[in-house]
């Protein structure tokens, strides 16, 4: 058992979604000779454990921009590279390393229950706590800090486009004429006081608007965005890329570069598309893929992922 948390074993503090076919998905890549694997956002170390435990040997190179969960995660791997810092500077991790490419790449996007489950984290609608949900506490803002800098419309904007919240107005208003909100009890209270009943959607009423507090305050859609090319551009030839969505936004970031990286680059009615325009990737997934109902029965955070996988082909410049 590795190193406890709050009188936890680590490996019990988080389930790592969707884990056998991950496996499946990246074992191909990584029973490679001497091959690397770069975890994205490491979390509790769950994937990198599973990988390590199919391919002995397997080089490990972790990022996680949550300092408290990377050493958990180091001390339960007891081999790797750690690096604290956010995934888009994936190449120059891989750099530090002394390296440029890799043979599989896994980004399980979002929170892990490290985060969510603790108080004092913040990111809870279901406990009292400072209002923080800072994915790295090195960084200076809180969404207690976000909410008094932004103006109601802006706020209203950010709720309906990152968290699909209908009340976005009625909300922002009512967090602007609150004044300071310093805990996650109080914004939930404020939240239900400005959405009548008549008028509340599915779910718990403070969902939506921490998740889309939570998305803004870590800059998780423009990280993402800047990162896939780089995960992209670093597989060797036969390497593969995983990703794991959480929300709508993520994914149609995901799908998006994935049909970019798979699709050729010759202009319309070209007879024959020369190798160098050639499309520099295959898709490993039709679609999205969702976890099965028996996992999502014994982990409800599996019901929302949205897993596709690409590999890079032995042609072309990724663009
Ligand atoms: C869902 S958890 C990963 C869990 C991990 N796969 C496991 O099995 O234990 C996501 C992790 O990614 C980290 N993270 C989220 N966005 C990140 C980013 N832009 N750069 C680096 N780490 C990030 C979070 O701090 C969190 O620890």
């Amino acid at each position: 058992m590795g190193k406890q948390m709050n009188d936890k074993p680590v490996e019990l503090i988080h389930q790592p979604v969707m884990l056998e076919r991950v496996r499946e998905l990246l074992g191909p890549a990584l029973s490679r000779p001497q091959a690397t694997y770069l975890d994205c956002t490491l979390g509790l170390g769950g994937h990198a454990a599973a990988l390590l435990e199919d391919h002995p040997g397997l080089r490990v190179i972790g990022i996680d921009r949550d300092r408290a969960a990377l050493e958990l995660a180091a001390a339960r791997l007891g081999t790797g590279e750690f690096r604290n810092t956010t995934y888009d500077h994936l190449d120059e991790v891989l750099e530090s390393a002394g390296i440029t490419h890799v043979d599989g790449i896994l980004m399980d996007l979002g929170l892990s229950s490290l985060q969510i489950d603790d108080p004092g984290r913040g990111f809870s609608y279901l406990a009292d706590g400072p209002l923080d949900m800072r994915m790295s506490r090195d960084e200076p803002l809180t969404a207690a800090d976000l909410l008094g800098e932004v103006s109601a419309p802006t706020l209203a904007k950010m709720l309906r486009s990152l968290g699909g919240e209908v009340n976005a107005a009625r909300i922002a208003q009512a967090i602007k004429a609150a004044g300071p909100v310093a805990t996650t009890g109080e914004l939930v209270s404020v939240i239900d006081g400005a959405v009548p009943p008549h008028l509340r959607g599915n779910g718990h009423g403070a969902k939506r608007t921490f998740q889309a507090l939570r998305i803004q305050l870590n800059r998780e859609l423009l990280l993402l965005e800047q990162a896939l090319p780089k995960a992209l551009s670093a597989l060797v030839p036969g390497g593969r890329l995983v990703v794991l969505a959480f929300h709508s936004g993520e994914d149609r970031l995901v799908k998006a570069a994935f049909a970019k990286a798979a699709s050729d680059r010759a202009p319309a009615g070209l007879p024959q598309v020369p190798p160098e325009l050639e499309a520099t990737h295959e898709l490993l997934t039709r679609g999205a893929e969702k976890a099965g109902a028996k996992e999502i029965k014994a982990n409800p955070r599996a019901a929302s992922v949205r897993l596709r996988a690409i590999q890079r082909r032995a042609v072309g410049k990724v663009a």
